[in-house]
C-alpha cells in the first residue's frame, strides 16, 4: 500500500492539545479557531488525499451535520451492506462477486432489495458525490461509513483508502444475512468474506448506534441499546442480558451471537467498562478497515486516513461522580462540549 506521511505534525500537536484539555472541556471557553484537531488541505500532505478534504466535508458536514444523525446510522450500515457481498467462494469460481465497489449507490435498483431498506436516504444524499467531484462511487460510500463511525461519539478513526475502481457488476442477491437466520449460516457467511468471529464480532458492535425500522414494524425506531448517540460498549452487556428497557428492541441474530457457542466467546470479550471500551474501538476500526477493502485490491489504493478528525474518547468524557458504577456514563454538558470543540466547522 502507498501509505501516506501519517499525520501532519500540526494535526498532532492539535490532537494532543484536545486530549489535554477535554478532560475540562465543560468549563472551557470555545477556542476561536474552533476547528481543533479538523485537518485542513493545508495540513494534509498526500497531494492524492488533498481533494479528499472537500469529499469529508460535503459528507460530514451537509449530510451527518457532524452528528451521529441518522444518515449517519444508516451510513455504517451501508458500508456493510456494500461490501458485505463479497465471498471468496465466489471469486474461487470465477462467478460475479460483490465487494466494496459502491455498486449500493452507483446502481440504482441494487437499493430497492428488501435487505436494504432504510437506506434509501443515505443512498440518494451519496449518489450525486462521485460525479460532482469525479471520484469513484466505492471511495465515497466507504468514506462516508469511515466517517459516519466518527460522527457517532467513542467511534474509532477507521484507516481509510481512496482509489478504488468503478463498480464492475451489481451485488450478487441472497449474501446479506438475515436476523432471523441460524448462527451458524452467519458466521459461516462471515468467513466467506474472509471476516473472522472476532472481527465479526466487533463488528456487530455498531448495532451500539443502530436502530430498526422493518424487523418489527411495531416497534419502529427502537433501539439496539440504550445510548443509541454514543458509540459505547453498552450494546454488548445489555444485549447478553437481554435487558428489558423501554425502545430497546433486541434483534435475534445479536441474541444468539451472545449466547451460541460459535460466537459466545468472542462476544463477550467486549462486554465490560470503559477499559473495553478502548479494546473495542482499537478491534472495530481493524475489523471496519479489512470490510471497506473486500474485493478491492488494496495495494493499488492510497491511504487517506490524514484527512480524518480525531476520534473522541469516551474516557474523558464521562460524569466525575459515578455512583461507584463500574462504567460511568457519559456527561451531557462534557460531550456537547467535545462536540463543539472537534466537529465544529460541520455543525449547524
Ligand atoms: C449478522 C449480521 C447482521 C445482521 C443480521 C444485521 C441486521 C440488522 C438489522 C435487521 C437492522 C435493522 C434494519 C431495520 O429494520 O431498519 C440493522 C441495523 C443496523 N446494522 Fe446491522 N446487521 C448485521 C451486521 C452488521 C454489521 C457488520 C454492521 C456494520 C459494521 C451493521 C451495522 C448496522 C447499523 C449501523 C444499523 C442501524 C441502521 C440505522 O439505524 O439506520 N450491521 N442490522
Ligand atoms: C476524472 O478523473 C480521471 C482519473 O480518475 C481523469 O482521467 C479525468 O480527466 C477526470 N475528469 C475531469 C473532468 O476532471
Ligand atoms: C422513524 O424514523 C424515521 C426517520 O427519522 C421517520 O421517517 C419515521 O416516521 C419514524 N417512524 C416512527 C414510527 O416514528
Ligand atoms: C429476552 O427477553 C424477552 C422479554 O423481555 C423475552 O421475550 C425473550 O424470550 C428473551 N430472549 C432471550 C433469548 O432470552
Amino acid at each position: 500500500m502507498k501509505f501516506s506521511t501519517p499525520i501532519h505534525t500540526l494535526t498532532l500537536v492539535a490532537v494532543y492539545l484536545f486530549s489535554s484539555t477535554i478532560a475540562n472541556a465543560a468549563t472551557l471557553e470555545k477556542r476561536d479557531d474552533g476547528d481543533e484537531g479538523i485537518p485542513t488541505i493545508n495540513d494534509v500532505q498526500n497531494p492524492v488525499c488533498k481533494p479528499w478534504v472537500a469529499i469529508r466535508d460535503a459528507i460530514m458536514g451537509d449530510i451527518f451535520h457532524g452528528r451521529c444523525n441518522d444518515l449517519a446510522r444508516s451510513a455504517i450500515r451501508m458500508s456493510f451492506h456494500d461490501a458485505g457481498t463479497f465471498s471468496l467462494s465466489l471469486e474461487a469460481a470465477g462467478k460475479t462477486n460483490g465487494g466494496a465497489d459502491g455498486s449500493l449507490i452507483a446502481d440504482p435498483n441494487e437499493i430497492n432489495r428488501d435487505e436494504n431498506n432504510g437506506m434509501q436516504a443515505i443512498v440518494e444524499a451519496l449518489r450525486p458525490l462521485p460525479q460532482k467531484f469525479n471520484v469513484s462511487a466505492g471511495d465515497v460510500l466507504h468514506l462516508a461509513g469511515t466517517l459516519a463511525v466518527l460522527a457517532c461519539p467513542g467511534g474509532p478513526v477507521v484507516n481509510t483508502y481512496v482509489g478504488r475502481p468503478p463498480f464492475k457488476n451489481v451485488n450478487p442477491t441472497g449474501m446479506i444475512p438475515d436476523t432471523h437466520d441460524p448462527i451458524p449460516k452467519i458466521v459461516d457467511r462471515f468467513n466467506d468474506m474472509g471476516i473472522s468471529v472476532r472481527e465479526a464480532m466487533a463488528l456487530i458492535g455498531s448495532h451500539t448506534c443502530g436502530k430498526q425500522q422493518f424487523v418489527d414494524p411495531a416497534f419502529a425506531n427502537d433501539t439496539f441499546d440504550t445510548t443509541p448517540e454514543i458509540w459505547d460498549i453498552r450494546f454488548y452487556g445489555e444485549t447478553q442480558r437481554n435487558d428489558s428497557d423501554p425502545n430497546v428492541f433486541r434483534l435475534p441474530s445479536d441474541l444468539g451471537f451472545s449466547h451460541n457457542s460459535l460466537t459466545q466467546k468472542d462476544y463477550s470479550r467486549f462486554v465490560g467498562s470503559l477499559s473495553t471500551q478502548e479494546d473495542w474501538a482499537r478491534e472495530y476500526a481493524k475489523a471496519h478497515e479489512k470490510m471497506s477493502l473486500l474485493g478491492q485490491d488494496a495495494d493499488s489504493l492510497t491511504e487517506c486516513t490524514e484527512i480524518m478528525p480525531p476520534s473522541i474518547h469516551l474516557r474523558d468524557i464521562t460524569t466525575t461522580h459515578s455512583g461507584g458504577a463500574v462504567d460511568p456514563p457519559v456527561d451531557p454538558a462534557k460531550l456537547e462540549a467535545a462536540i463543539q470543540q472537534t466537529r465544529s466547522i460541520w455543525l449547524q
